[in-house]
């Protein structure tokens, strides 16, 4: 019987998936160890941007079923979702989980279902359930008593797109890997409340290495493209074009090259896989090096448009640049990880002139650039005044815009939004 849920850690993945809960009329405690988190959704309010998630969370809260609150409370199943960032060696960095587990450990009771969904190397579903047993010797878990275990543990990884997540909770299919039939079983059951995609059920490894696969697949995919808009610049060939034609072979899907990879899934999970298996996953690793490489040949680029306005007797300081989009993806606001501020940032430190900024996403801009000197423009003005035109993301409002004027200027279009149209 699910009357409580407890999602512990309220952030893009957590928030949403307590409010689905609470919406449903099902009891959700929301724990963070942030103060202010707390504070803030209690008001009913929310601390990041998502589209529809914020009358949601306000509903929830406002008709009792969403509280949030700094300690885990006894509940009927607990939900991890805290962060599994990179430690400066680039391991997998798994102490939030431990933390959250320790602090759920004492509010656990027989019958409890514990499901962690942060994103894990494999093997921590395992190294959970191993720190639970040691801490709570009076109960029974899935690695001693099998099906008739106290607790059920399952990993579900999440895969939630940042902007879309309210739909994609409910409509993405999940992974559900439970410890055992049961545990598998009794997750399906939670997540039948909101989830109308298909629940498929497999073991706590391929799980956890499911999410892996995903990212590395994607990051892999985006490599491939970029070290394909290298190859062409070298030789003269456009890119677009060149992809275009390539993808209408009936089995090739070439992505769009971009400026890098950015955000705190595609940039981060292939290296849990490459620290698992560093001999073996050379593909994985080769696709971090390039993507991550990207934006300096982005910056390469840039030198060489100031190179060339020197040419035309332009001095440095009399180059305005304009750099057109800051965050990790076209049409959102998160910057974590962004290679278009990467980029912004390091041009504003080399570059003697004028450096300014066209974000519609973002109500103010970070102080890392702003303390550079780089202002913001508008985009009619951006378009209109800027010497060298660097397209970073592909935000709506840059493909409603044909392709600027360029007689003395120059382009630097990463994601092919104002791609050069023949005899242009
Ligand atoms: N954001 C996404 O699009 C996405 C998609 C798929 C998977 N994931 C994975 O989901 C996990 C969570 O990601 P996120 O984006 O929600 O992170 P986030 O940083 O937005 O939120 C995590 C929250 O957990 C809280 N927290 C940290 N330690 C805690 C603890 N011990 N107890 C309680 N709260 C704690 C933090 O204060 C924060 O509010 C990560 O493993 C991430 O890789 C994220």
């Amino acid at each position: 019987m699910l009357n409580t849920v407890s999602i512990i850690g309220l952030g893009y993945i957590g928030l949403p998936t307590a409010t689905l809960l609470a919406i449903r009329k099902v009891r959700v405690i929301g724990v963070d160890i942030s103060p202010s988190i707390v504070d803030t959704i209690n008001r009913g309010d929310m601390h990041f941007v998502e589209p529809e998630l914020d009358i949601l969370v306000r509903a929830a809260v406002g008709a009792g079923y969403l509280r949030a609150a700094m300690q885990p409370e006894p509940a009927d199943a607990f939900i991890i979702a805290v962060p599994t960032p990179l430690t400066e060696g680039l391991k997998p960095d798994v102490r939030s989980i431990e933390t959250a587990v320790k602090s759920i450990a004492p509010v656990l009771k027989a019958g409890n279902l514990v499901i962690l969904e942060s994103t894990s190397p494999v093997g921590t579903t395992e190294r959970l359930a191993h720190w639970l047993a040691e801490l709570r010797p009076d109960l029974t878990f899935p690695q001693q008593a099998g099906d008739t275990s106290d607790i059920r543990i399952a990993y579900c990884p999440e895969r939630v797109m940042p902007g879309r997540v309210v739909h994609e909770l409910v409509s993405n299919d999940r992974v559900i890997g439970g410890m055992t039939p049961a545990c598998s079983e009794a997750a399906v059951l939670l997540y039948r409340w909101f989830v109308q995609g298909e629940c498929v059920i497999t073991d706590v490894r391929v799980a956890e290495m499911c999410k892996l696969t995903e990212n590395s697949f994607r990051d892999v995919n985006i490599a491939f493209a970029n070290e394909l808009s290298m190859i062409c610049d070298e030789q003269g060939i456009d890119v677009w074009e060149l992809i275009r034609l390539a993808n209408r072979h009936p089995r090739v899907d070439i992505l769009k090259p971009g400026c890098g990879v950015g955000g705190h899934c595609i940039a981060v999970d292939p290296w849990f896989i490459v620290n698992s298996a560093p001999a073996t996953a050379k593909l994985i690793a080769a696709a971090r090096a390039v993507n991550d490489a990207k934006p300096e040949w982005v910056l390469q680029k840039v030198d060489d448009a100031i190179n060339d306005l020197k040419m035309d007797g332009m001095t440095a300081s009399d180059i305005c640049i304009a750099c057109f989009g800051l965050t990790f993806k076209a049409d959102i606001d998160d910057l974590r990880e962004s290679p278009a501020l990467h980029i912004t940032q390091a041009i504003a430190e080399r570059h003697a002139g004028k450096v300014c900024v066209v974000e519609p996403n973002l109500d103010r801009l970070p102080d890392c650039i702003v303390e550079k000197g780089v202002v913001r423009m508008d985009l009619d003005a951006a378009l209109d005044q800027a010497d060298i035109l660097v397209l970073l993301v592909d935000h709506a409002q840059f493909k409603s815009v044909s392709r600027p004027h360029t007689r003395r200027r120059r382009i630097i279009d990463t994601r092919g939004v104002w791609e050069r149209k023949h005899g242009q």
